[in-house]
């Protein structure tokens, strides 16, 4: 079997999810980069080695004779870069969120469609242990018919993370309930295999704004760091920052189902905590990671701590986000092969943005309900 010839747009920061796919001999290597820093290209050689093709413009990258690409550049040219790509490549690995808009997930979706490319949506939570556990769970009737699906997001690496570079203007990213919320309401829609069709949201921007900005004309990046403590006391942030920080959203999905996001970027701790309300029972996990339970009461009761039933996800080997990273680029690498059904799918991650751009959209309107338009045909 010759090894799937692979190339990544955007190689630096989230580009480095390509180094799994990189098993010469095994299967798959990575033949080409494409990045716009240099000092990434470098890296690139040092870890691909001498004979990586590299260049900065993303067009030249396409020329190459690929298998497979990955795109992980910034959330605003997801729709670009994935319509360049189709049609020149057998798969692409697009990373979340699709585009930042829902046309441009139609565009893409449509063009992937007609050009009969494999295309793959980065949703790498559906691979998380305790995400999977879940849903098996939920899917073997542990809390009956779900009716309803919570989700409070507590993001404590908000301020490093959001409110420093590109992130921070909207036009990049639309808002952080796409961004961020994507991966959670993608989670939400899954749990309960359902999809929101209206929505509503309230948010605003109230800590970060209030911070020292950065002087004019720097640029900005990400800063990652526990000691960066109490948010107000933060320096070093966008001086174009127009996004929020906090945000509250409801959904009414397909059957009835009912939603609620809550995410907030200044807490001190982390955490994606989802409650799922069945006909028989309540499921929630109490800490994301992958050794963290998952309880579950299907008893009445007064309020227990410690569920009538508690779960953990099956235990992972290595790797990053939870042990989903190594596992999406496989399924992927199998997609572009094979074919065939894949857990995160580019449809889901249509309506995760659909949802997401719908609702920001709400929170700087007044806060109604607006309607998900249907899929394109
Ligand atoms: N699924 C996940 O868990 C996960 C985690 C982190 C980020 N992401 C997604 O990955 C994407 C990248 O995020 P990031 O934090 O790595 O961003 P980033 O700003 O670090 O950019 C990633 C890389 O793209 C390069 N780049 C920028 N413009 C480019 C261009 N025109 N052509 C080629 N390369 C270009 C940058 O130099 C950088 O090396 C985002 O869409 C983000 O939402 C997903």
């Amino acid at each position: 079997m010759a090894d799937l010839k692979v190339g990544v747009i955007g190689a630096g920061g989230r580009g480095s999810l390509a180094r799994h796919a990189h098993k010469p001999g095994e299967g798959s290597r990575v033949v080409a980069c494409c990045d716009v820093s240099l000092k990434v290209l470098d890296e690139c050689r040092e870890h691909y080695g001498d004979g990586l093709q590299t260049c900065s413009d993303y067009h030249e990258l396409l020329k190459t004779d690929l298998d497979a690409v990955f795109i992980c550049s910034p959330d605003f040219l997801h729709e670009e870069h994935a319509l360049a790509a189709i049609g020149k490549v057998g798969g692409i690995y697009l990373e979340k969120p699709m585009a930042i808009t829902i046309e441009g997930c139609d565009r893409i979706l449509t063009e992937a469609n007609n050009a009969g490319t494999r295309l793959f949506v980065g949703h790498n939570m559906r691979y998380m242990t305790i995400i999977r556990k879940m849903k098996s769970l939920i899917e073997s009737g542990a809390i009956g018919e779900p009716r309803g699906v919570w989700c409070r997001h507590f993001i404590n690496y908000g301020g490093d993370a959001y409110f420093r570079d590109w992130h921070a203007d909207r036009k990049n990213v639309t808002g952080l309930l796409l961004q961020k919320g994507a991966h959670d309401i993608d989670v939400m829609h899954w749990l309960v295999g359902a999809y929101s069709r209206r929505v509503s949201a309230f948010g605003n921007l109230s800590v970060y704004n209030r911070c020292e900005r950065l002087p004019e004309g720097e640029k900005g990046s990400a800063k990652f760091n526990d000691a960066h403590w109490p948010p107000l006391k933060q320096t070093g942030f966008a001086r174009e920052m127009n996004i929020e920080d906090q945000t509250v959203m409801t959904m009414e999905m397909d059957n009835g189902i009912l939603g609620s996001y809550l995410q907030c970027h200044f807490t001190p701790d982390s955490c994606r905590n989802y409650t799922v309300i069945g006909t028989e029972g309540r499921l929630e996990n109490i800490g994301d990671g992958p050794d963290d339970p998952i309880m579950v009461w299907n008893k009445r009761h007064d309020y227990r701590a410690v569920g009538d039933e508690v779960y953990r996800g099956d235990p992972i080997e290595e790797g990053s986000h939870g042990g989903a990273d190594p596992l999406i680029v496989e399924e992927f690498l199998r997609f572009v092969r094979d074919g065939g059904e894949t857990t995160a799918t580019p449809i889901a991650a249509r309506m995760a943005v659909a949802a997401g751009v719908k609702a920001t959209e709400s929170l700087r309107s007044g806060g109604g309900a607006l309607e998900i338009p249907d899929l394109p045909a």
